[in-house]
């Protein structure tokens, strides 16, 4: 998850703590931890991950090692979330469970495991209580062969007094260089909102599902080249060696990865757009008109 996205994404909800399941290499806890929330707790079956899940965040606790998808170390995973929650509970819960089974860049297995993970979260979300949630998935959970896991996914948050909204997020509508669509399900208390994208939308999309306002004239966006075109053409002598900058930065976007700018000044003021909450069958046919 780009954390340009998540912090943009994370305004969605009042300020306040956050605990990530599927953490991977932090994504999602930094995009968060960036707009003021206080990362509690993470998890991740994946060492390599974790092992990076910290380097990026030194000083922080690092993520709880264990398989979320395994009934007991499930409970030993939330047990050691609620201690480092402590009694004032999780106000954010997010995730991005695995989308290898729903995937169109995987082989689409309905039985491929890991597809049941969308249903640990869910769980996680009945034990742990969170005030608000966030999950994240490929768009492809909207298509025939996942769009019955998503419609049970809503139908549980909902029972469980979740009002949920759906979205196809554009990445690039937020200034992330990358052409990166994916699903997003909040899960709150009371009215949700969704960030109006500032960049424009680039096709092949799903605008539809994409909430944004109509004629708006949006910011042509960030560009791989304004990403990384200062990188250095050699390589550095070892792993651990610093090749420095190939140039000097050309872009807003290279003076925030470097630290010259805060993301206050790389980004708008942000304008809100009010959920429309399509069900789950109108935005799997939304989806596949590809509007
Ligand atoms: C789509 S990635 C999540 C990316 C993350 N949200 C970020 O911002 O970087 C899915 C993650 O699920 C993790 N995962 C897969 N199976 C798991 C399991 N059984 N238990 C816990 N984590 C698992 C993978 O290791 C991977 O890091």
């Amino acid at each position: 998850m780009p954390p340009l996205l998540a912090y943009q994404l994370a305004a969605i909800f009042d300020q306040g703590s956050v605990v990530d399941l599927f953490s991977g290499c932090g994504g999602m806890s930094l995009g968060f931890e960036l707009a003021g929330f206080e990362s509690l707790a993470a998890a991740d079956i994946d060492p390599h991950g974790n092992e990076t899940f910290v380097q990026n965040r030194p000083g922080r606790e690092a993520a709880i090692d264990l398989d979320l998808g395994d009934p007991a170390e499930h409970r030993v995973a939330v047990k050691e979330i609620r201690k480092r929650v402590g009694s004032s509970g999780v106000d954010v819960l997010v995730g991005g469970p695995p989308c290898q089974g729903f995937s169109t860049a995987g082989n689409c297995d309905p039985e491929d495991p890991r597809n049941r993970l969308v249903f640990s979260f869910v769980a996680a979300v009945a034990e742990l209580k969170p005030r608000a949630l966030m999950m994240e998935n490929v768009a492809a959970l909207l298509f025939r062969r996942g769009v019955h896991v998503l419609r049970s996914v809503v139908a549980e948050l909902e029972a469980l007094g979740y009002d949920t909204s759906l979205a196809i997020v554009h990445a690039e509508g937020y200034g992330v260089p990358q052409l990166r669509r994916r699903l997003f399900l909040t899960g709150t208390r009371g009215g949700a909102r969704w960030p109006d994208p500032w960049c424009e939308l680039r096709p092949p999309g799903h605008f539809r599902l994409q909430p944004h306002r109509e004629g708006v004239e949006r910011l042509s966006g960030h560009t791989v080249r304004d990403a990384i075109a200062d990188l250095p053409m050699k390589t550095a002598p070892n792993l651990n060696a610093d090749a420095g900058y190939g140039s000097d930065a050309s872009s807003d976007y290279q003076r925030w990865v470097r630290g010259e700018i805060s993301l206050c000044e790389l980004l708008p003021e942000p304008a809100w757009v009010a959920a429309d909450h399509p069900t789950v069958e109108e935005a799997a046919s939304a989806l596949r008109s590809r509007t």
